[in-house]
């Protein structure tokens, strides 16, 4: 029996999670033993719980309570706390996801420790150094033992960065999460009203729009003027900064409290168009098949873009509307992601090593 502490915190790495906890749970709880631990970096219930209450994912074992806060801090209290776990359990492996001040914090205390680090989603780069997310995941890349790829693009930034060793191509794991969970949309009730016309959904968080009045004050606008309604779950950080600088919102945009993923799965097949600065939602926009506008200047997603069914426009008000009025995504559908079973992949290759 091999002991995995794997460390979540932010609201893409529970719907990750979700799909190797489950399989750890079920196909292989003779294999391997999860501690579950949150950092605490997302905490409304909307953000995290609901997560965990509807998606059967196991109740985290430790809760880190970290909260908000500035990187530094952040992260300090993170790696300070994950390290005593790491002291306590003493575990075979540390897996992190993604990108986020949680992954850092977690690969960093394991690395130290001298405790195999196992990276899913490794590999992805935007190539702009100033994102956060874009430090985060070259560190927990460089420090990672196991390095699990969504991509061939990912293998080869890595090749690129010198890292060839314990790298895995499996698919990525948002597919399994997408394909799974979608078959079971109708075994959780819903309260969410869902547009009978054709309507944009919208999603926006990233620092770099929205600690940007301008930029953030541009992609309002465009959504407010948009020739179709336009539903937007807003996440609370972009909700504050839209307060601060007070925002003005047409009727044109519904603007709704951040769902849970099955409410995200019920918009995103509804809606005719995605626009957005996630990178979660770009690809679940490819896996069902709706053309995307992403509302920045580099994607680590590039294979969506060269595929014809992603278009980067950035925080442009005109490039915005103009890709909402004349965007067509491509007739041709590509498999890019792999085929869904990325968490079995994984899993199977832990169990070899
Ligand atoms: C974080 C990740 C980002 C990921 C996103 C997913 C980092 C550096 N960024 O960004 O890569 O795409 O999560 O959603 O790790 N807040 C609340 N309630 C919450 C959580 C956050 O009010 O439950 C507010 C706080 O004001 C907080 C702000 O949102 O300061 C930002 O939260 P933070 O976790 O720092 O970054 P995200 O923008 O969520
Ligand atoms: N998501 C959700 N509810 C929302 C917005 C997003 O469940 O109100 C899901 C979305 O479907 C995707 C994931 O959260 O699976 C993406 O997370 P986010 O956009 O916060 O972060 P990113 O992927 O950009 O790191």
């Amino acid at each position: 029996m091999k002991k995995i502490v794997t460390i979540v915190g932010a609201r893409p790495q529970f719907i990750k999670a979700a799909v190797i906890s489950r399989l750890i749970k079920s196909e292989y709880s003779e294999n391997f033993q999860e501690i579950l631990v949150h950092t605490g970096q997302h905490y409304d219930q909307n953000m995290s719980d609901v997560f965990f209450d509807e998606m059967q994912i196991p109740r985290p074992d430790i809760n880190l309570e970290i909260g908000s806060g500035s990187h530094g801090k952040m992260t300090g209290r993170m790696l300070e706390k994950i390290e005593d776990v790491l002291v306590k359990e003493d575990p075979h492996f540390l897996m992190v996801y993604g990108d986020t001040n949680s992954t850092i914090a977690g690969a960093l205390a394991a690395s130290k420790l001298h405790i195999p680090v196992i990276h899913v989603e490794a590999g992805l780069r935007s190539f702009n150094m100033k994102m956060p997310e874009e430090q985060n995941r070259i560190l927990t890349d460089h420090i990672s033992n196991y390095l699990f790829c969504p991509t061939q693009t990912a293998i080869d930034n890595l090749l690129k960065e010198g890292i060839t060793e314990g790298v895995f191509k499996t698919g990525d794991i948002m597919l399994d999460a997408s394909l799974y969970y979608r078959k079971l949309l109708k075994t959780i009730e819903s309260k969410l009203s869902i547009p009978q016309k054709k309507f944009i959904l919208a999603t926006l968080h990233r620092a770099e729009n929205t600690d940007d009045p301008e930029k953030l004050n541009n992609i309002i606008s465009a959504l407010s003027e948009s020739s179709f309604p336009v539903v937007l779950p807003i996440h609370p950080r972009t909700r504050k900064m839209m307060q601060n600088i007070g925002v003005k919102l047409s009727g044109n945009v519904n603007l709704i409290d951040p769902v849970g993923f099955f409410d995200m799965l019920r918009l995103e097949t509804a809606c005719s168009m995605i626009v957005t600065d996630s990178g979660g939602v770009q690809k679940e926009a490819y896996f069902f098949k709706k053309p995307c506008i992403t509302m920045r200047e580099q994607t680590e997603w590039v294979e969506t873009v060269e595929s014809g069914w992603n278009i980067l426009v950035g925080s442009d008000k005109d490039k915005i509307l103009d890709a909402i009025n004349n965007f067509k995504s491509s007739e041709i559908y590509p498999e890019l992601y792999g085929n869904g079973n990325a968490g079995q992949e994984i899993l199977d290759v832990l169990l070899k090593v």
